[in-house]
């Protein structure tokens, strides 16, 4: 029932990114718990599973925004936990991430915003050649003519469009997103999902995604994970996620809520309690 490192046992396509054995505590905290993934070239991996579970963690380690307990990271073949973050900066320069929190600098235009992983790793000169290239990234998600605009001004939908935009200014070769439909309704969600699957057909980069959106998940995924108390439960396809035996999975994939959760609940205290008002302290 377990898909621990199934990954593993059928890794003939090549990996383009790679943990092994991977374990992370915070404190006495265990979140991943002798994880093992390799994210296959070209391929749209998704990771799922509830909130808290180390999606998060899990993704930030691919770049080494977070540093393993134990076990190894490699890119392309190569290890890099344990690089330098001068070494690391340059390993970063093939990934674009879009953060779950989807953070554009609110101080600085749209323009600005695409512009600044540029700026970083190169001197530029040619400032023509730079207004193209922003065009270009700003067409790519469906907002060219808003290079002016501050962030204020932009719907959470166009935002994120925006940071995906300047998620692919450096044209990565792996793109990470944490959460990009979160908070969109369903038919921003969707512009999202259309765009994840233009930039692995058109670009042919490698995508992961952390989701709890299980239509997103189905949309894009050629291969779904789920995590689960630290550790990998499920592995495939959507159909193998949609007939997995396991109890969890099947909680996760359907909404409903699961007896550690209930137990949780029944714990806290009943509603009634927590309901008082002012009235209830007057003589
Ligand atoms: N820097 C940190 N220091 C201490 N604990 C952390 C740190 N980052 C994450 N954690 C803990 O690790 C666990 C996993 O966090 P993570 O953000 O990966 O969850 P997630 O699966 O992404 O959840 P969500 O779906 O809500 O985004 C949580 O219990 C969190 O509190
Ligand atoms: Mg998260």
């Amino acid at each position: 029932m377990d898909d621990t490192n199934r990954g593993q046992e059928n890794a003939h396509p090549p990996a383009i990114v790679e943990v092994r054995n991977l374990t992370k505590r915070f404190g006495a905290k265990l979140v991943l718990d002798n994880v093992s993934v390799s994210i296959e070239k070209g391929k749209t991996t998704v990771i799922i599973g509830p909130s808290g579970c180390g999606k998060t963690v899990l993704i930030k380690h691919l770049i080494v925004l977070i540093r393993p307990s134990s076990g190894q990271v490699y890119f392309e073949g190569r290890r890099i936990d344990h690089l330098s973050e001068r070494q690391l900066s340059r390993v970063r320069t093939h990934f674009g991430y879009l953060f779950q929190e989807g953070a554009l600098f609110d101080s600085m235009t749209v323009a600005e915003n695409i512009l600044f992983p540029i700026r970083q790793n190169y001197r530029v000169k040619n400032w023509h050649q730079i207004e193209d290239v922003v065009k270009a990234k700003l067409a790519i998600v469906g907002l060219d003519g808003f290079q002016n605009y501050y962030p204020a001004r932009l719907s959470g939908g166009q935002r994120k469009r925006v940071a995906l935009a300047r998620a692919i200014a450096l044209n990565p070769e792996v793109i990470l997103y944490d959460e990009p439909t979160t908070g969109l309704d369903p038919i921003r969600s969707d512009i999202i999902n259309e765009l994840i699957l233009k930039l692995e057909r058109e670009l042919g980069v490698t995508t992961v995604v952390v989701t709890h959106d299980m239509k997103s998940a189905y949309k894009v995924a050629d291969r779904i994970i789920m995590l689960h108390n630290g550790k990998m439960i499920a592995d495939g396809d959507a159909d193998h996620i949609r007939n997995h035996p396991h109890p969890v999975v099947q909680q996760f994939i359907n909404g409903q809520v699961g007896e550690d959760d209930l137990a949780v609940l029944r714990m806290n205290g009943s509603a009634g309690s927590a309901q008082f008002l002012p009235r209830d302290f007057e003589e």
